[in-house]
């Protein structure tokens, strides 16, 4: 089993980021601390992180041969784009969407997630422990 692990725009910055809202954990520590999840599981991860929708949008495509799932933190695309939410529609995978914080308890427009209507489900408010429980999730939905 394989799955893709995507992270948007400034999750790249985590641990520098806000960290009273995001944590003090690198983006290489989650996906590190994630991978060692998935080794224990017997599942293969592979991680992307990019700034640029259209290179979020090319590796969702790139994943329709090869990967089993997707986790994907959209981070502030979530709340803007219709093309991650049809690329996530159209490479027909399973996906959970995961965030750091708990949008819903946050800004108003945090509140509308565009991509999340394209997954089979979202996990928030959990900081890195959310990746895994999307993996835990997946791994059980693949079986
Ligand atoms: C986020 C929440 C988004 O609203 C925000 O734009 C992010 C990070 C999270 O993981 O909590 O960049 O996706």
């Amino acid at each position: 089993m394989k799955i893709l692990v995507l992270n948007g725009p400034n999750l790249n910055l985590l641990g520098k980021r806000e960290p009273d809202i995001y944590g003090r954990h690198s983006l290489d520590d989650i996906m590190e601390d994630l991978g060692r999840t998935a080794g224990e599981i017997g599942v293969e991860i592979e991680t992307f992180q990019s700034n640029e929708e259209g290179a979020l949008v090319n590796r969702i495509q790139q994943s329709m041969s090869g990967f089993d799932a997707i986790i994907i933190n959209p981070a502030g695309y979530t709340h803007t784009s219709v093309a991650l939410r049809d690329a996530l529609m159209a490479c027909g995978l399973p996906c959970v969407e995961v965030h750091l914080s708990n949008p819903y308890a946050r800004e108003d427009f945090r509140q509308r997630s565009l991509t999340a209507g394209a997954c089979l489900g979202q996990i928030c408010g959990f900081g890195g422990s959310g990746y895994k429980l999307a993996l835990l999730a997946l791994a059980e939905e693949l079986k």
